[in-house]
């Protein structure tokens, strides 16, 4: 089941699903794999933690890992091929070309981590072209992510479609993230994001709409010392918007201690009405946890 991404190609057949992770899988990794394997004929999924996109050394050391556990659990999830590339199959030396998305992928993320949306770009465009799927998974907890990919994705003419999953949270609320499991003792205070952006997204169905309020609800719940960023944005290009109409995203992002978690609310307003996007909870602890 573990293959090179030359392997994985040669073997593909009928629609092919592309599920690109860094590991230590998590169910919100699992719903974009199940989803995959139910409307595709063959599911790949990617394993590589991508150097491109950390700007933090010691955060790329601290990414936790755990490949059995990742290949078991990709397989139960209808799996077909799991693509495990060395770096010397991705990049065998350091690539001098870089993918940016100007302006949606130089805000936000691309601020507050520099290359790191370069990063992502780069390697998603490595895997597209070296796999070739029909569809490629993506979570919709990386907003700024998925609006940059899809992106690419039409600029450069790849032939993919690309779907946005939901965002998967914890049962208290906490969006799924891998790095959830290095906060530790921290993580009651992380909670304080996910709290924030459901206080926005209340406020939302109640009718207000001015990115201002919104922005605020998500301040009033993270302390200054926490909060990098709590923006209202349009979904498709992550410019900030002043209301909440059409298609936008509340994203915000915080850090705690060594930890830096985002998440988001999508919020739509138009003519057929209003909703409020929260994701799905889970009705147990994550898997990330084990199980103690
Ligand atoms: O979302 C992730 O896990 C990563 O950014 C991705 C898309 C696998 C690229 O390395």
């Amino acid at each position: 089941m573990v293959t090179t991404t030359a392997e994985a190609r040669g073997q593909a057949r009928g629609v092919v699903g592309l599920v690109p992770t860094m590991g230590f899988l998590h169910e919100g990794h699992l719903s974009l794999m199940e989803r995959s394997a139910a409307e595709c004929d063959l599911t790949m999924a990617t394993l590589y933690v991508n150097p491109l996109q950390f700007d933090d050394p010691a955060d790329l050391a601290r990414y936790p890992a755990d490949h059995d556990r990742d290949l078991a659990l990709a397989e139960a999830c209808g799996v077909d091929l799991m693509v495990v590339p060395g770096p010397e199959e991705m990049f065998p030396s350091p690539p001098l070309t870089g993918v940016t998305v100007a302006g949606i992928g130089e805000r936000l993320e691309g601020e507050f981590r520099p290359g790191h949306m370069t990063g992502v770009a780069t390697v998603v465009t490595r895997l597209l072209a070296a796999l070739q799927p029909d569809r490629a998974y993506f979570g919709r907890k990386d907003a700024q992510q998925l609006a940059v990919v899809t992106r690419v994705v039409r600029d450069l003419g790849f032939p993919v479609e690309v779907v946005g999953c939901p965002l998967v949270r914890e049962v208290d609320g906490l969006a799924l993230s891998s790095r959830n499991v290095l906060l530790g003792r921290r993580r009651s205070k992380a909670l304080a994001l996910s709290r924030g952006l459901m206080g926005a997204a209340d406020r939302f169905d109640q009718g207000e709409r001015r990115a201002t309020a919104l922005e605020a609800a998500v301040r009033s719940a993270v302390p200054d010392d926490a909060l990098e960023y709590a923006r209202l944005c349009e979904a498709s290009t992550m410019t900030g918007a002043t209301m909440a109409e059409g298609e936008t995203v509340l994203v915000a992002a915080a850090r705690f201690g060594p930890v830096r978690i985002i998440d988001n609310v999508c919020l739509v307003a138009d003519r057929r009405g209003a909703s409020a996007d929260r994701g799905v909870r889970l009705g147990h602890p994550s898997l990330i946890y084990g199980s103690e």
